[in-house]
């Protein structure tokens, strides 16, 4: 996915204010606390988005490299003006510039064709220790975004243990899952979101 053809670039201007998005606030008030923050860090939040995660994040650790294919999302959350806030506009996949302590991530693996080479990528570059911090659906059964190919899903959700199973034949240790949240859409269900935790060991 190109910046220049990023489905996400028309919905930037509006992402704050609706009505998933202040849902998706919350999670960084359930997430950060089960994480293992100092203000030596630097973290990287894949898929940042206009920063619901990022921005929360920042306040407790040094440094926050908000990475993201959409340029336009990454304007918002520049327009924010959070200073230990650095934004990347570049594919995963480009190949990450440095070592993190950790790594977050909300809504944004779905989107991801290859967990496994993301994870190996994650795994490649957290700090020996590194926390990751995934947050996505449990699987569904496509209702969610109703038009998965216009809005570039690339997974309905996601099996857990599936992922389980990944994460661990890479590496990871400690490899947890919880529910975080119910998402409340407008077409008047709900849908669990899981966090998924695990260490570089
Ligand atoms: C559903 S939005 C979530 C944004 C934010 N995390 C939030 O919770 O509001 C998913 C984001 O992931 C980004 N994204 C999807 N695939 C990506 C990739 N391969 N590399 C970097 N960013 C990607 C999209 O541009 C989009 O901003």
């Amino acid at each position: 996915m190109s910046s220049s053809t990023n489905p996400f670039d028309n919905s930037a201007k509006n992402w704050d204010t609706r009505r998933m998005s202040v849902q998706l606030a919350e999670v960084a008030d359930l997430l950060l606390p089960l994480l293992q923050l100092t203000d030596q860090q630097h973290w990287l939040d894949f898929g940042s988005g206009t920063g619901l995660l990022s921005v929360p994040l920042a306040a407790k650790v040094k440094q926050v490299t908000a990475l993201d294919t959409s340029e336009k999302m990454l304007e918002v959350l520049a327009e924010k003006g959070i200073g230990n806030i650095q934004t990347l506009n570049q594919d995963v996949f480009s190949g990450l510039p440095c070592d993190y302590d950790g790594v977050v991530s909300c809504m944004a693996l779905h989107h991801v064709e290859s967990t496994e080479v993301l994870l190996k990528q994650f795994y490649q570059h957290l700090k020996h220790d590194g926390q990751l911090a995934l947050v996505d659906l449990y699987a569904e059964d496509g209702s969610f975004h109703g038009d998965n190919e216009a809005k570039g899903v690339k997974h309905l959700g996601f099996d857990i243990e599936a992922l389980r199973a990944t994460a661990e034949a890479l590496g990871f240790v400690e490899v947890s899952f919880a529910e975080i949240m119910q998402l409340q859409h407008r077409n008047g269900r709900e849908y669990p979101l899981f966090v998924m935790l695990a260490r570089r060991s």
